[in-house]
């Protein structure tokens, strides 16, 4: 009798969250996950310096990676922004060339596998390869300093198909401040955003390319948060109440995302779910609850943050488990339009607004960062040196010591 009783227990159960994964699935057929930030071209360089053609690099069959073609299609996976992700040791170097191949080994992803992969710019790029059954693949530029303070590359950016920019990686740029600030581990320089990252957010806006406050510190996200003229995101951040990590968000911070309509993508990587080496499923929904209960329902989606980071939840192990992670919030009676916001309609919702707030026709903007505020010795000083201002040049003859040395050697 009570083996009897207790065997119908496990059934019930088994089969209340087998029903959870199937409804999952149900609605991710066509509403499938858009996420905010996948590493995948950070380790094709890594392991293949982006030579695609390299057999061990087939994106079916890889896999000692979190992504591949069949763990994308188990996933649901319908867009992502690909990362194109260069090292903070890049900045004033080669970043920009760097940044230019990973945005480059995803237009060559896409064109490898066009079953597989469409290279979209805009929302409704997203919503036809929803329909074409398709991965909507976009390009997140991930750190400010990928554009070495210049305005012409972040408009030569725009035109390769970045549509959103992290402003900061783990490093302050010349023009804005990131996460170890708020640690200690770096000095405030911007506070927040100094005058050229405020034109810097000016043209993102222009352009219809959305802020990423991923990685800054939060006087920058409380600045951008306040001048931005369309939602921003945080492409892969989590709840700070929950893991008090300076990588995630403070709710202070998730109140002024509720006010402006705009997206934090919950991060999966464990050390920002838990503090820990170790995680779980379940505790990534507590921080999707968490930010749904301070910050709404819409302002919710997923930033997993897969080939980004060294562990992720049990439960979570690869970008194929996000039907498991769905049906647990379906678990926790989410109602199906709130895990469809999640899922694809809030991250559309955002996107529509900034395409929305651009203005291609307007005057970009001109002024170029003052010659004093670069960093590095390595740059040429084309423009500034001829210019009107004899007082400037004297600055920045004193400010570089490439042009030092090159004076010294005229006189
Ligand atoms: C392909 O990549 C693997 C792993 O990086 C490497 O060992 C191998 O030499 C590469 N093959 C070719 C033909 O470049
Ligand atoms: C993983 O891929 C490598 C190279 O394609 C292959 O040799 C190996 O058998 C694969 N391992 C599994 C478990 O599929
Ligand atoms: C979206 O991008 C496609 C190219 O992928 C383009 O043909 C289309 O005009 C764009 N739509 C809008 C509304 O800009
Ligand atoms: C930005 O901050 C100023 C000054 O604190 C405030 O008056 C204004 O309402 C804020 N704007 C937005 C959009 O948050
Ligand atoms: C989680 O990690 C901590 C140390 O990081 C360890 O002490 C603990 O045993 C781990 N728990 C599980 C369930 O693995
Ligand atoms: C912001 O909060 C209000 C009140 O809780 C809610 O109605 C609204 O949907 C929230 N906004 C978003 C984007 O979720
Ligand atoms: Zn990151």
């Amino acid at each position: 009798m009570w083996s009897g009783w207790w065997l119908w227990a496990l059934v019930a159960v088994c089969t209340a969250a087998d029903t959870f994964l199937e409804e999952a699935k149900r609605i991710m057929q066509d509403t499938p996950v858009i996420d905010g930030h996948n590493d995948l071209p950070w380790q094709l360089l890594k392991m293949f310096n982006n030579q695609l053609q390299n057999k061990s690099a087939d994106l079916n069959t890889l896999n000692n990676t979190h992504t591949n073609i069949e763990k994308l299609r188990a996933g649901r996976v319908g867009a992502q922004f690909w990362s194109a992700y260069t090292p903070c040791d890049t900045q004033n170097k080669d970043a920009v060339k760097r940044t230019l191949e990973q945005m480059d080994v995803v237009h060559r992803m896409c064109q490898l596998y066009p079953e597989t992969f469409v290279c979209v710019t805009n929302s409704s790029g997203i919503r036809q390869a929803f329909q074409e059954g398709k991965v909507a693949s976009l390009i997140g530029v991930e750190g400010g300093h990928s554009i070495d303070s210049s305005l012409g590359v972040l408009r030569a950016l725009y035109h390769l198909g970045m549509r959103y920019l992290t402003l900061t990686h783990s490093c302050n740029t010349p023009w804005a401040d990131n996460w170890l600030v708020d640690r200690g581990d770096d000095d405030a320089h911007s506070q927040g955003l100094s005058p050229f990252g405020q034109l810097v957010l000016k043209e993102l806006n222009r352009l219809g390319v959305m802020v990423d406050l991923a990685h800054v510190s939060v006087a920058t996200m409380k600045a951008a948060l306040n001048q931005s003229l369309a939602p921003v995101i945080f492409s892969h951040s989590s709840a700070f109440a929950l893991c008090h990590h300076k990588r995630n968000v403070p709710d202070d911070v998730l109140r002024l995302v509720n006010q402006t309509g705009s997206l934090v993508m919950v991060n999966f990587y464990n050390e920002y779910v838990s503090c820990n080496s170790n995680a779980t499923l379940s505790q990534v929904a507590d921080h999707l609850d968490y930010i749904k209960k301070i910050a709404g329902a819409g302002a919710v989606g997923f930033g997993g943050d897969y080939d980004g980071v060294s562990s992720l939840p049990k439960g979570l192990e690869d970008v194929s488990k996000y039907p498991d992670l769905i049906a647990e919030l379906l678990k926790r009676q989410w109602t199906e339009e709130e895990v469809r916001g999640a899922l694809a309609n809030n991250l559309l919702r955002v996107f529509e607004e900034v395409e929305k707030v651009s203005r291609h026709t307007q005057i970009p903007e001109e002024k170029p960062i003052s010659l004093d505020e670069l960093e590095g010795s390595c740059r040429t000083t084309y423009g500034y040196s001829s210019g009107p201002s004899l007082q400037h040049q004297a600055w920045a003859l004193l400010a570089t010591p490439c042009l030092l040395l090159l004076s010294q050697r005229l006189l």
